[in-house]
């Protein structure tokens, strides 16, 4: 990945600091081994002593969504020279991530890289976790059914459409973009090769669900959540099939898809060839 990649995503994660004591907003953003990034931002508290850093909302936020690898964090605050961890979120990388890459950053573009040893020499400790593959006996027991799993979005849908009830009956015949993070750019190598393909996305405006219920969609019979395609269900997944139409760098045109502008993108995949 790259490093100013890595850096952006952490100059973005300041917008959802919580700073109103200190206004000193931290942003982090942690790369996993998979390649995913997980952010966090300072949480401040009128109890000064519970403030919790930037760096730490990141690792937490990837620990509790299963993510035990790390490859490298960035770190972006408006501060010159750039923002270095503190001594308590060194201890918490070295436990959960090693010796990686530490990249500090501030917005005026000033860059230092350091490794998580040379700030935190002689560390204590070792770098150990366990893993807890899940067992028959857990899925019995325990409320690991309540755990997320969390996503990033590979795109954006763009379109005229703002809300659900304003897209046409004939949207079959509909134009839409969707937009993939440029950073991603090369997974769509030879997608062009397609006709149709299978956009999965978040209905991110979806929040409530039944199991069980009248279905539009189905002359208005019963019918279980997992035996029809409506949206209000518990993850809100979204899965089109619709018409490639072009695919110019990043940017897929395609006919077809039900999704409102703004729709996060989870997925893009062929079917069976
Ligand atoms: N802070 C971080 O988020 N990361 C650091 O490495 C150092 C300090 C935050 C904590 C507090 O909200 C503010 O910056 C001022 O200390």
């Amino acid at each position: 990945m790259d490093k100013e990649y890595l850096l952006e995503a952490a100059s973005a994660a300041r917008c959802r600091a919580y700073a109103p004591y200190s206004k000193f907003l931290v942003g982090a953003a942690l790369l996993t081994e998979s390649g995913a990034v997980f952010t966090g931002g300072n949480i401040e508290n009128a109890s000064y002593g519970m403030t919790v850093c930037a760096e730490r909302v990141a690792v937490w936020n990837a620990l509790h969504a299963g993510q035990r690898r790390f490859n490298a964090i960035a770190v972006v605050a408006e501060c010159s020279p750039p923002p270095s961890p503190c001594g308590a979120c060194r201890q918490v990388l070295w436990e959960f991530a090693g010796n990686i890459p530490v990249l500090m950053g501030n917005p005026q573009g000033e860059r230092e890289e350091l490794t998580l040893l040379d700030l935190l020499s002689r560390p204590f400790g070792a770098s150990r976790w366990s893993e807890n593959p899940v067992s028959q006996e857990m899925l019995g027991k325990e409320a690991i059914w309540r755990l997320p799993v969390s996503f990033q979005p590979v795109g954006f849908v763009v379109n005229n459409y703002s809300e659900p009830g304003v897209i046409p009956d004939n949207y079959k015949h509909l134009l839409s973009k969707i937009v993939i993070d440029p950073g991603m750019e090369e997974g769509l190598y030879r997608l062009n090769e397609e006709k149709n393909i299978i956009v999965i996305a978040h209905l991110n405006k979806v929040s409530s669900y039944t199991l069980k219920d009248k279905r539009s969609g189905r002359g208005n019979q019963v019918y279980g959540v997992f035996a029809c395609r409506a949206p209000m269900r518990p993850n809100a997944l979204a899965q089109s099939v619709v018409e490639l139409v072009t695919v110019e760098k990043n940017i897929l045109t395609v006919k077809g898809l039900d999704l409102i502008n703004g729709t996060p993108v989870l997925d893009i995949k062929t079917d069976y060839r």
